[in-house]
């Protein structure tokens, strides 16, 4: 392999930014000490009610897992988010919203933004929410998506936002296994121009979930959607009949903030759970650092809200420190594939954060929608979801950031609820590719399959030796579920599920999940989820579904499909199975590739080689392994000659 390009810390980052090189070491070294020191320290950056005394209580041990930090400490998120920034800051802006038209936005200052969240919290009281209850948020990317969640946290309620894309099977799954009795959303979002029909999902998603007593709906597009009596209630409507006065309810630092469901290997999403005080110490104190916040600054992250990325860096780590937060609702191509950098000219934004997947997407389009843009505010540029391919990163380096802005490559997971590797631009220098160096209080061990840790320059699974403050506690329901799927591979340490590369420098290098997990233009999208959705289909006998490499996506999701005896394979019933997972999962998780299999690769024992059927996928058969031991060794050999990936 050839040595990568690296790129030096600029000397102007090394003297403004809040690390250089040295307060990196000096702090890293602190943290890792002293976690204990440098945590208790360290939580005081954001408002406590009742400050903690404790600091950390964890243990890994299958047999008494549980993390607790700051756990005497009590604090509200909203108020961190919020109230702490009136005496100062009451009229800047806190966020910035862009429509899916140019000619739409609106900004929202501290102040408004306080008055908007506790009419929102009072709504939610009186429809009976309190303390404790989980409420579902399923919203497009508009200002009351926020005030919402901030809501949530206000009163003391554990929000579980689920991403607008998701279908009303998907939805309704994630409002029964956390039993919530509330959903939030909207008439209809709006996304590149098209419409989606969020509440006509969930009153299909409801037909399931007898439980949910009130829905409430705020008008986006005026589109004409069903009301049904006694359950729904127009946002508007409720609000008028609300004061601005919340105080904010008083929360333990260990009490739920969120539940957040993610793709994992087997079985059905799960529901992370986050809570109060550690992840807001952890979300504040990594967007503080790595994106080197200062006041002045507009930042710019283009997740959707219903990820963890838009949880922790559009919502809780910029508002907690005060920052001006930009939110987008539309797509980086509407109406053209200048759009993102025009939204920088616009709002002069400072700091931008993206997903791998966009570059790739608009760097098809050549330079030229760039160029024709100014991009000057642009100071630092992020990257996050997925792995940076070094072509990628040199467009975004040379092309939009004209060689003068550092890029982060910032590495961190739903469960981690903040980045845990990543550059910190005025500390570390780059290399493409790389997600460099792990944060404060993070020590990543990578361990072999038998869980030997492996030192130096190396590579293997990837795991955290110890705790941090921003973890997730618990699958909401499932303790046990949480155990084995973390901690029980490699005991003592949490398993990322990645695998990846130390060089001889210490820097990180993802290479992508050694699980089944996909991960398709940066969304986690478990193999098992879209061959229980195939395999639900009337025609379908089994199915078996792998990733390929993907120009665009990253990954694309590659089906091998057996039908039912009798049913005949045709260009009509791809399509059909194509739009029947759209439909049970979502959009994102359409396959992109059907092979229809007259029979699957199987060990005597039954189980499917997946190895053999990746590599197929792959387009690489040259070393498929041992295939002796298969049942029937003839059936690779069919699915080579009818392989749907020929590139
Ligand atoms: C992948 C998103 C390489 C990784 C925040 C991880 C990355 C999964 C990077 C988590 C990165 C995320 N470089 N891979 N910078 N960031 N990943 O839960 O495989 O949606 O395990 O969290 O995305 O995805 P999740």
């Amino acid at each position: 392999m050839s040595e990568p390009q690296i790129f030096p810390v600029p000397q102007d980052w090394a003297r403004r930014a809040y690390a250089d090189e040295n307060a990196y070491r000096k702090m890293y070294e602190a943290s890792i000490d002293n976690p204990e020191g440098f945590w208790r320290e360290h939580g005081q950056r954001i408002d406590w009610i009742k400050p903690y005394t404790k600091v950390k209580n964890v243990s890994y041990d299958k047999g008494d897992l549980h993390i607790r930090w700051f756990e005497d400490g009590t604090l509200n998120a909203s108020a961190n988010c919020i109230d702490r920034h009136l005496a100062h800051r009451a009229d800047k802006v806190a966020i910035i919203w862009e429509g899916d038209e140019p000619t739409d936005d609106k900004k929202i200052t501290y102040r408004e933004l306080h008055e908007e969240v506790c009419k929102f919290a009072n709504v939610l009281k009186a429809q009976g929410i309190k303390k404790g209850d989980r409420v579902t948020i399923y919203m497009p990317m508009i200002p009351e998506a926020a005030y919402a969640m901030l809501a949530c946290a206000r009163i003391g309620a554990v929000h579980s936002v689920v991403f607008g894309g998701f279908s009303p099977d998907s939805l309704a799954g994630r409002i029964e296994d956390c039993a919530s009795n509330c959903v939030i959303t909207a008439d209809e979002g709006v996304r590149g121009g098209r419409k989606i029909p969020l509440k006509a999902n969930t009153d299909k998603a409801l037909e399931k979930c007898p439980d949910v007593k009130s829905v409430i709906v705020v008008k986006r597009t005026g589109g004409d959607v069903a009301m049904k009596d006694g359950r729904d209630v127009w946002y508007e409507e409720a609000k008028a009949k609300v004061g601005a006065d919340c105080p904010p309810e008083e929360m333990n630092a260990e009490d739920p903030l969120f539940i957040l469901y993610t793709s994992g290997s087997t079985g059905k999403p799960k529901g992370v759970m986050h809570t109060t005080g550690g992840y807001m110490v952890y979300t504040s104190m990594t967007h503080h650092y790595v994106f080197d916040y200062h006041d002045d600054d507009v930042y710019w992250c283009t997740a959707d809200v219903g990820w963890v990325t838009g949880h922790s860096y559009i919502l809780y780590g910029p508002l907690a420190n005060g920052a001006t937060t930009l939110m987008f609702e539309g797509v980086p191509t509407y109406p053209s594939p200048s759009r993102s950098w025009e939204v920088c000219d616009k709002h002069g934004v400072n700091i931008f954060y993206t997903a791998p997947t966009a570059l790739r997407a608009l760097m098809r389009e050549g330079e030229g929608p760039v160029k024709k843009t100014s991009r000057k505010s642009l100071r630092l540029l992020g990257s996050v979801g997925e792995p940076i391919n070094p072509e990628a990163w040199l467009w975004y380096y040379n092309v939009v950031g004209e060689g003068r802005c550092p890029i982060v490559d910032t590495w961190w997971q739903t469960e981690t609820g903040g980045i845990l590797i990543s550059p910190l631009p005025g500390a570390t220098a780059l290399k493409p590719g790389s997600a460099t160096l792990p944060f404060f209080g993070i020590k990543p061990v990578l361990v072999d399959n038998e869980g030997k840790e492996l030192e130096g320059a190396t590579q293997g699974n990837l795991c955290i030796a110890d705790s941090w403050p921003g973890q997730m506690r618990t699958v909401y329901g499932d303790h046990q579920r949480f155990i084995d799927t973390y901690f029980s591979q490699f005991p003592g340490k949490y398993f990322t599920g990645d695998g990846c590369r130390r060089d001889e420098d210490g820097y990180y290098w993802i290479t992508g999940r050694v699980d089944d997990v996909l991960n398709v233009s940066g969304h986690r999208m478990g193999t098992a989820e879209v061959e229980s959705a195939l395999v639900a289909h009337a025609k379908v006998a089994e199915a078996a579904v792998v990733g390929y490499p993907h120009d665009i996506k990253g990954q694309g999701i590659y089906a091998y499909v057996t039908l039912n005896v009798g049913e005949e394979p045709s260009e009509e019933l791809r399509k059909e199975l194509v739009q029947w997972v759209r439909s049970e999962i979502g959009p994102i998780a359409s396959p992109d590739l059907i092979q229809w299999a007259p029979g699957l690769p199987k060990t005597r024992s039954g189980k499917i080689m997946r190895r053999i059927l990746r590599k197929i996928a792959e387009n690489d058969f040259s070393n498929l392994g041992d295939t002796s031991t298969l049942a029937d060794p003839g059936v690779v050999n069919d699915l080579i000659d009818n392989r749907q990936n020929k590139s």
